[in-house]
């Protein structure tokens, strides 16, 4: 052996077993940027990573699944020490999430669930969004008091995760209510211009006299919509009463202006809870439940929507 590889073997053991987070490498599966949220997820991703000395592996899968679990095997041929991945529908994971549990590298789900054995991943950092359609229908049980109330519905991405647990939701909370009925649901496919065209052919079919509520899965979808009802020539917020969920910036502008009535927050910041748990896997092998949820806090226009804008509006949105 040469002084130098003597050297070097003593060195070894001296250095914990366990590796820490600074120098590790972690990817990063991101559905797209379909959303403001989506778009202050990536970025609290990036901050959280380059805060943390973790170098972030950015695949961003333009909201297909194929693309996700492309990316998911090119860092899995990279060796990489974890995965963040946030599924842009429920099924059709297993395989790929085989292969990276037999490479031994964690996987991380961000913000959606799959249906999938649990032990193909390590935790799910995500809302309960069973819980966000609960909030968003017992707000509007609450407003319309009674009163007869034709609802139209904006799903989010058909086969993700929110869309399938935020209807849900939502229909629970209204199931004792026999003066809420949702008369048209379509997806929107949580985009801007897809609930504003959507919102144009619910306004078309119905008749905007017969609509009295909006719910529509995401924020941008509303925003979207409350577009396409003031070019109809209605007042949204008065005339189609809205509520929506993520609590972007735009909608907080929207319901100071009176144009919309109701948000269920959800947080972009699910990196931080994950770089957490991984930062304590790597320390000493701790491991965390298998659901980390984040809060659901429900915003009126009775709120200070002009100071929750400027609070947000920096944040990446
Ligand atoms: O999975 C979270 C949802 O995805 C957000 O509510 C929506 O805006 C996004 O596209």
């Amino acid at each position: 052996m040469t002084i130098l590889k003597s050297l070097l073997a003593s060195a070894a053991i001296l250095v914990p077993v366990v590796a820490m987070a600074e120098g590790e490498t972690v990817g990063f599966s991101q559905i797209g940027s379909e959303s403001g949220w989506r778009a202050a997820e990536t970025t609290v991703t990036k901050q959280q990573a380059e805060e943390r000395g973790i170098t972030l592996k950015f695949a961003d899968a333009q909201q297909k699944q194929e693309n996700q679990i492309k990316a998911i095997r090119g860092f899995v041929a990279q060796g990489v020490d974890a995965i963040l991945l946030a599924p842009v529908v429920a099924t059709g994971w297993e395989d790929v999430l085989e292969e990276a549990k037999d490479a031994d590298i964690p996987v991380i789900l961000l913000d959606r669930n799959i249906d999938a054995p649990e032990d193909l991943y390590m935790t799910a950092v995500t809302s309960d969004q069973v819980h966000e359609g609960m909030v968003a229908g017992n707000w509007l049980k609450e407003a319309v008091a009674g009163e007869e109330c034709p609802i139209v519905e904006l799903q989010g991405t058909t086969g993700s995760s929110p869309a399938i647990s935020r209807k849900k939701g939502f229909e629970e909370a209204i199931a004792d209510a026999p003066n809420l009925k949702i008369t048209r649901s379509q997806t929107g496919d949580f985009t801007r211009a897809q609930g504003k065209v959507v919102m144009e052919s619910f306004l078309k079919s119905e008749g905007g006299a017969n609509i009295c509520a909006l719910y529509a899965h995401n924020d941008d979808m509303a925003v979207g919509a409350i577009q396409a009802i003031k070019e109809a020539g209605l007042k949204p917020g008065e005339d189609i009463k809205i509520v929506s969920i993520d609590s972007v910036p735009d909608i907080h502008l929207a319901m100071k202006a009176g144009e919309a009535n109701a948000t269920v927050e959800l947080t972009p910041n699910m990196a931080g809870p994950a770089f957490d748990v991984l930062e304590a896997y790597w320390k000493d092998g701790t491991m965390p439940p298998k659901w980390i949820q984040t809060e659901s806090k429900l915003y009126t226009s009775d709120d200070d929507n002009a100071a929750i804008y400027e609070s947000k509006k920096d944040l990446g949105y």
